[in-house]
């Protein structure tokens, strides 16, 4: 039996201590941190994903503005909203929520925000400094999964982990930071070879890849530590990780539940981000 990582908890308790640091900030400075996100277009999951952003912000005592464009908007347009937020003295944090429409260039969207603003830390410099270990901004995603790590007391140190995904929001910056944390990393991907006989190795496994169910308990070892990142729709409605929970927490000796597991983290850290680029745009 598998301990149940529970990421709801996790996320709450570090919620409460980000607004009380939120009170104290706007006691000392008189003005609230705020952050601006940006949806163009209508995907459902994205809809969904930056209506929890808000009500997160507001939960802790933000500033925060959603700008919704519509699907056909152009670069002009797009960049036009960013260098207007760019300005703005009550917004620290600027979020474009990914996937942008075909038509827009997500990589020069990045580029236009000022990196003192992204808290996504998907800008050039951002992920240049993930890459160095000295960070403006952790990455949310893989931020909260070592931030559950470090709350369920698992040492990273020495173990052998598995990183299956290898996008530049979670898999890539997940590699570096256990690779921080003096883990022996391995990144696998739709390339690689004998899968099951890579991630039978891992002590802690991290699935990022977007398939429904995909990693089973004949690929994990026993006693294992497993971090599903996936959020997929079943055809029934229902949400399912990457992971097939039913066959793979028996082994486990720790697991993230979906939903309720990396979810809560990730705008957890988003909230903490924010923070601290209001924070650091007093001490200019
Ligand atoms: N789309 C899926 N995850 C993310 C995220 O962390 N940030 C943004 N901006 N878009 C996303």
């Amino acid at each position: 039996m598998a301990k149940i990582i529970d990421g709801k908890k996790i996320a709450a308790e570090t919620r409460r201590n980000i607004a009380e640091r939120t009170a104290a900030f706007e006691n000392t400075n008189g003005f609230k941190p705020g952050l601006a996100v940006i949806i163009v277009g209508e995907d459902p999951a994205s809809q969904v994903y930056v209506r929890n952003k808000k009500k997160a912000c507001e939960e802790v005592g933000f500033y925060s503005q959603v700008y919704e464009m519509p699907a056909e908007t152009t670069m002009d347009e797009l960049l036009g909203k960013i260098d207007t937020l760019k300005n703005d003295n009550r917004i620290h944090g600027i979020l474009v929520q990914l996937p942008l429409p075909k038509h827009l260039d997500e990589q020069e969207i990045i580029a236009a925000i000022p990196p003192e603003k992204d808290v996504d830390a998907f800008h050039l410099i951002n992920t240049g400094k993930i890459m160095l270990g000295e960070y403006s901004f952790l990455p949310c995603t893989p931020a909260g999964v070592m931030k559950m790590l470090e709350y369920e007391g698992i040492d990273v140190s020495g173990k052998d982990c598995v990183v299956i995904g290898r996008s530049n929001i979670v898999g890539k910056p997940m590699a570096m930071l256990l690779l921080h944390a003096n883990g022996t990393v391995t990144i696998c991907h739709s390339r690689t070879r004998d899968l099951a006989e890579v991630t039978r190795r891992a002590d802690i496994l991290v699935v990022a890849i977007g398939k429904a169910d995909f990693v089973t308990g004949d690929m994990v070892k026993e006693g294992a530590v497993v971090i599903d990142v996936g959020m997929n729709r079943r055809a029934d409605g229902k949400l399912t990780g990457d992971v097939d929970f039913a066959s793979v927490e028996p082994k486990a000796s720790a697991i993230t539940p979906v939903p309720g597991g990396v979810g809560p983290m990730t705008i957890t850290m988003l909230l903490e981000n924010t923070l601290t680029a209001a924070v650091e745009s007093v001490g200019k």
